[in-house]
């Protein structure tokens, strides 16, 4: 795994943004797998100016969601469709056509799981995908105890996540979604995982000196030939 360190959360959110901009420039049509979250806000807002700055087109981009809420739609402030819609579709010149999220409101949300993963596969598969990490080592929503191999499906969230969500969210947060699963994301070309702030410090720690465990999710990445951690001090402080 390639580790790279920064001073500061912003600085290691630029050092994130500038591979995306430099990726787009290398291939217009890039695959792009997308996290949410609050890791994500400087990225995508760093990303967007970075982007405007060379006049870097989107149009031809394929974006792939992590995840979704079941039961929020892309009116309600705390849904992710919400959250990319607004931090970064709407900020530059990406097609509707070419962005994906689950379909939460699916009458069949497992047809709807195994869909989302034959999309992916259809577009050639992930080129990059970006990745945050929860506190419990989750990524995506794929919860401690998720399988190497699990695809997009429906999942439950764990108590810890809906308390570290809950922060965001004025009402109860939903403890349903679906998510991209770990095989699935295991399946891109390239992985990178963004974690800043003293409290991921822990997780990156188990990341990065433990074993590969289903109970901390985040550690299949180091199965995937190709991965970036892309870290602040506070978050490698016990590395
Ligand atoms: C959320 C998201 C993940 C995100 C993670 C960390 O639940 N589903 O995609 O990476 O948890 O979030 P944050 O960056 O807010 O700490």
């Amino acid at each position: 795994m390639d580790i790279q360190i920064f001073e500061t959360a912003a600085e290691a959110a630029h050092k994130l943004s500038e591979i995306l901009v430099l990726s787009i420039q290398k291939r217009p049509n890039l695959v792009l797998g997308l996290a949410t979250g609050r890791t994500m806000d400087s990225v995508y807002h760093k990303f967007v100016s970075l982007a405007r700055e060379a006049q870097l087109s989107c149009k031809d981009i394929k974006t792939f969601a992590l995840d979704e809420y079941i039961g929020l739609s892309k009116n309600n402030i705390y849904s992710y469709e919400y959250y990319l819609n607004f931090r970064l579709y709407e900020q530059l010149d990406f097609n509707s056509k070419n962005t994906s999220i689950p379909n939460v409101f699916a009458e069949d949300l497992d047809l709807a799981s195994y869909e989302y993963d034959q999309k992916i596969r259809s577009l050639g598969g992930i080129d990059l995908q970006i990745l945050g990490i929860g506190l419990n080592g989750h990524i995506g929503l794929n919860e401690p105890g998720s399988a190497i191999d699990s695809r997009t499906r429906v999942v439950g969230l764990s108590s810890s996540t809906l308390k570290s969500n809950s922060s965001l969210h004025k009402k109860e947060v939903p403890n349903t979604a679906i998510t991209m699963g770990i095989g699935t994301i295991l399946e891109a070309k390239e992985i990178i995982l963004l974690a800043t702030g003293e409290t991921k410090s822990e997780i990156i720690q188990k990341l990065v000196n433990g074993d590969v465990h289903s109970q901390n999710p985040s550690s299949a990445i180091k199965t995937h030939s190709n991965v970036k951690l892309i870290l602040d001090k506070d978050a490698a402080k016990l590395i």
